[in-house]
């Protein structure tokens, strides 16, 4: 059975307030999926889907180191754009292990008006929890 979600998929949605977004990693709850949103050491915003493509834990919940992010439960490490970087019990990176990460663009000018809105690109998903 397919899952019907009541959201338009493939527009833009408000995450966050640009001044709640930082260095910290902040979970917010949109479209009914959980969003990791934080800064990179450069300052630009990243939104992935807060959930390990492993075992589903909150990313969220581990730590970041650098621009990574150390999952809390076996330690899969993730980079800003969601893909696995290291895994800490074997030199080899996981097959097929990366979370979705989500376009981001700030509306936030001082002239009022708004950035153009770059197009988006085709969505990849990240596993449904529970599976079915
Ligand atoms: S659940 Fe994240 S590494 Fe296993």
């Amino acid at each position: 059975m397919t899952e019907t979600k009541p959201f338009l998929e493939n527009a833009w949605y408000m995450a966050a307030w640009s001044h709640e977004v930082g260095e910290d990693m902040l979970r917010r709850r949109l479209l009914g999926e959980p969003i990791l949103l934080m800064r990179r050491q450069d300052g630009t915003a990243v939104a992935l889907v807060d959930r390990c493509p492993h075992r589903y834990a909150p990313l969220s919940k581990g730590e970041r180191e650098g621009d990574t992010i150390v999952c809390p439960y076996h330690g899969l490490t993730f980079d800003a754009a969601g893909q696995c970087v290291r895994n800490p019990f074997s030199e080899k990176i996981p097959a097929a292990r990366s979370c979705a990460a989500f376009p981001w663009s700030s509306a936030t000018t001082s002239s009022g008006s708004g950035p153009a809105i770059p197009r988006l690109p085709k969505r990849r998903r990240c596993p449904i929890f529970p599976p079915s």
